[in-house]
C-alpha cells in the first residue's frame, strides 16, 4: 500500500519524506493557495523534492481548456499527475490526456458510478473523498469497497487514492478495504505510530534498566 502526503507545505513534505513513509504527494487549490500566491513555483518546488507522483489540479472547467491547462502542468515536471474534477467535461479531458500519456487523478469522487466513468476514461488515479462522504451520513469506506469491486470485475487499472482522510482510522480502514493508496494530511501521519501502551512499555523498560544499573 502506498502513502501519499496530502499537503503543499514544503516543511511538512520534507519532514514526512525524512520519515521514509511517503511515496507521493497530492495537492489541491486550497492547499496550494494556503501556502503561496506563486502556486506554480511552489508546485514545481514540490515536484523537485519528491520522487513519486505529485498531483496538481486544473482550475479550468471546460474540457478543451482543462486539456490545455493540463498539458502545461505536465510540462512542470516528469512526476506531475494532473488532477481533474469529476464532471462530464473532466471525463472528456481525461480521455484525451490519457491517450497522450499524461497521467490524471480524477478528484472529488463521491460515488462508485463516478469512479466507473473515471476508469473508463483512462484515469491513472481516482480519488474518493471518504471524509466528506462520511460527513453526509454515508460511509466513505463502503464507497471505496464498491469501487474496488467494480475495478476488479473489469480489470480496470486506475489506482484508488483514498482522500479526505480525517483520522488514523481512515488509514487503517483504507488498508483493510484494499485501497491502493491513501493520501494523508501531515498531522494525521504523525499519529499513525501512536499507542499509549508503547509509551508505557518504553518507560517501564527504561525504569528497569536504570534501577538494574544503580
Ligand atoms: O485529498 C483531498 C483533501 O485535500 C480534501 O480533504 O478534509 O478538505 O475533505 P478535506
Amino acid at each position: 500500500m502506498k502513502f501519499f502526503l496530502d499537503s503543499a507545505n514544503i516543511e511538512e513534505i520534507e519532514k514526512a519524506l525524512d520519515l521514509g513513509l511517503v511515496d507521493g504527494v497530492t495537492t489541491n487549490p486550497s492547499l496550494l493557495a494556503a501556502e503561496s500566491s506563486r502556486w506554480k513555483e511552489l508546485a514545481s518546488e514540490i515536484c523537485s523534492r519528491v520522487d513519486g507522483p505529485v498531483s496538481i489540479e486544473v482550475m479550468e472547467t471546460e474540457a478543451e481548456q482543462m486539456i490545455l491547462e493540463a498539458r502545461k502542468l505536465a510540462e512542470l515536471s516528469r512526476n506531475v499527475v494532473v488532477k481533474i474534477p469529476m464532471t462530464l467535461q473532466g471525463v472528456k479531458a481525461v480521455k484525451v490526456l490519457s491517450a497522450e500519456n499524461i497521467p490524471t487523478n480524477v478528484t472529488l469522487v463521491f460515488s462508485p458510478l463516478q469512479a466507473l466513468l473515471a476508469a473508463k476514461a483512462g484515469a491513472a488515479y481516482v480519488s474518493p473523498f471518504v471524509g466528506r462522504i462520511d460527513d453526509t451520513g454515508q460511509s466513505g469506506m463502503d464507497i471505496v469497497a464498491r469501487i474496488i469491486n467494480i475495478y476488479e470485475n473489469y480489470g480496470f487499472d486506475s489506482r484508488i487514492i483514498v482522500a479526505s482522510v480525517r483520522n488514523p482510522a481512515h488509514v487503517l480502514e483504507a488498508a483493510e478495504t484494499g485501497a491502493d493508496i491513501v493520501t494523508i494530511p501531515y498531522k494525521i501521519l504523525l499519529k499513525l505510530a501512536d499507542h499509549p501502551m508503547t509509551y508505557q512499555g518504553i518507560q517501564t523498560f527504561e525504569k528497569a534498566w536504570k534501577s538494574a544499573r544503580k
